[in-house]
Formats: C-alpha cells, sequence, structure tokens
C-alpha cells in the first residue's frame, strides 16, 4: 500500500524496461513487510537524475547503462572502491544531521555480487579464473577477484579491449586462440554471446568446458544458456546469470535499510518475471 510514508527507490538506465531489480527489490520489501518502493525510471541524463532523485526525496537508487560512469560527477561522495572501479552502480541519499542537507553517495555491487557468487564454489584466493569479456561487467568481475587475490585471466575478441582491461588490473591476457593453454579453476562469460535471440551460440567450445570445475554465465535470458546446458553435460558446476544480479542486488538492498533481504525470496520474484517474459513470446 502506498502512502504518504512510503519510502523511495527505483532505477536509472536507458534502456531499464527489462530490468530486473523492481522484482528483485519490490519482493524484499514485501517479504519484510517494509513501505518501499521501487520504480524503473529510463532516461538519457544520469547526471540530471542524480539531481532530480535528490530533490524528490528518493532514499536510494540503482544505475545502470549507459550512466555508471556519467553520474559519479552529480555525486557528492562517491566511495572508494567505486572510484577505483570508476562505475557507480548504487545511489544512497541520506540527510547530513549537522547540515540538514541531503547527501548523495555512490558505491559499487557488482564486483561484489559475481565474488559472492563464486565463494560458493570456490576459494576464491586460491583459484584461478578465466574472464571472457572486457566490457563494464568484466570490468566488475575481474576486478572482485583481484580484490580477493584470485589469479585471473582475461580474453576477448578485440585484444586490444582485453589488453587494456588486463593491463589496468595487472593481469594476463590471452588470445581467444590460446585459451587452451592455461589451466585455471572456473570459466566466466561476461559478454552477450548467447543471448536471446542468439540462444544457440555459446562464447566458448564445449571440448574446452570439462578442464574446469566452475562454469558462470552472466546472461540471463534464457536462464538455462547453452554455454550452462554443454558445463553441465561437461561435469562443470554451474552459477546462471541471476546470481550476480541477485547478489549484487542484495548488497544494494543492504546499503538502502542496513536490512538483509531474503535471497530465494527476491530470486523467486526473478525466476517467475522471466517465466512470465517467456510464456508471453
Ligand atoms: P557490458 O558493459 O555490459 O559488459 P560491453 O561493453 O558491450 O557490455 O561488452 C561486451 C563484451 O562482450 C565485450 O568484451 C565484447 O567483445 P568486443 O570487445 O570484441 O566487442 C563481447 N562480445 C559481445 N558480442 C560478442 C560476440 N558475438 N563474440 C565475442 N565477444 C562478444
Amino acid at each position: 500500500m502506498i502512502d504518504g510514508s512510503t519510502k523511495l527507490y527505483g532505477i536509472i538506465g536507458n534502456p531499464v524496461r527489462h530490468s530486473l531489480s523492481p522484482v528483485m527489490h519490490n519482493a524484499a520489501f514485501q517479504e519484510l513487510g517494509m513501505n518501499g518502493v521501487y520504480v524503473p525510471m529510463q532516461t538519457e541524463d544520469g547526471k540530471g537524475a542524480v539531481t532530480a532523485l535528490k530533490l524528490l526525496g528518493f532514499q536510494g537508487a540503482s544505475v545502470t547503462i549507459p550512466h555508471k560512469e556519467a553520474v559519479m560527477d552529480a555525486l557528492d561522495e562517491v566511495d572508494p572502491v567505486a572510484q577505483k572501479i570508476g562505475a557507480v552502480n548504487t545511489l544512497l541519499f541520506r540527510k547530513d544531521p549537522d547540515s540538514q542537507h541531503i547527501i548523495s553517495r555512490g558505491f559499487n555491487t557488482d564486483w561484489l555480487g559475481s565474488n559472492l557468487a563464486l565463494s560458493k564454489y570456490l576459494a576464491l584466493e586460491q583459484s584461478k579464473f578465466l574472464i571472457l569479456g572486457a566490457g563494464g561487467a568484466a570490468k566488475a568481475v575481474a576486478f572482485g577477484l583481484v580484490e580477493a587475490g584470485a589469479e585471473v585471466f582475461i580474453t576477448n575478441r578485440t585484444a586490444e579491449k582485453g589488453e587494456n582491461l588486463a593491463a589496468w588490473l595487472g593481469c594476463k591476457f590471452l588470445e581467444i586462440s590460446q585459451v587452451d593453454t592455461v589451466r585455471v579453476d572456473a570459466f566466466i562469460n561476461t559478454s552477450s554471446v548467447g543471448m536471446e535471440p542468439n540462444a544457440h551460440l555459446s562464447p566458448i567450445d564445449a571440448s574446452l568446458l570439462s578442464d574446469f570445475s566452475v562454469v558462470m554465465d552472466i546472461v540471463y535470458a534464457p536462464l538455462k544458456t547453452r554455454l550452462l546446458k554443454e558445463a553441465t553435460a561437461a561435469g562443470c558446476k554451474t552459477i546462471d546469470g541471476l546470481a550476480m544480479l541477485l547478489y549484487q542486488g542484495a548488497a544494494q538492498f543492504k546499503i538502502w535499510t542496513g536490512k538483509q533481504p531474503s535471497l530465494p525470496v527476491m530470486r523467486a520474484a526473478m525466476e517467475k518475471a522471466l517465466k512470465k517474459r517467456s510464456d508471453l513470446k
């Protein structure tokens, strides 16, 4: 029931129509009996949106593509880890007790999301990872793993982008043709290969999968990607694309409310929304 005391949260991005964050966070508010609401807000102006949310009394927000870097200039404070990554996915608005002014602060929980998902299966600091991709998602995943003390290899279709990311992280780059020259514990796909409408594709040759003990995909439409199906058949443990989303979302919720939301409740809400979408097709 939305009323005069409902606390406001949401996601800014472009596009945001397909974001699962609203169902995930609203399920958590409902389960905890909290008077909060989380709405999708499509905008071309990330910086302007930060000012607008502050003026409108929002408590917090998620930030997604393409605004994760741009919003940083509009914030009063940026968490040191988000500063290091160069991207913010979480905004918190709080009242300064002395000045009574609203202070906006940016965080990054994306890297926490993948670390938490992977640490269910592997001791990160003792493990080796091969990451495919060199975009924003790869940056967050790889940053988290390096931060945790893992050994990380990057591979990417465009070598230059992959080399730049590897140099920034201080880890090694491998050409796609060289990935079978290293032995790693886990393979992580951060590219969009295998996403609908190209669900028949996989980013890596199935014959290489039996070398990994864990395979993680950040693609969640479909939830069981060709990569994950082939990894299961090869005897690997698999982590699907909802896992990172779930753990980064739970970390956001904690930043906003101080409360630990129910992971199964949040996940079930997202699975239901995905199923509804595929049933409608
Ligand atoms: P995000 O910020 O969401 O990670 P992105 O910056 O577009 O998205 O990055 C997408 C990544 O997926 C890139 O590493 C991209 O490879 P390139 O650097 O060569 O563009 C990778 N990618 C996307 N489509 C791909 C495909 N069909 N085959 C191989 N890699 C692909």
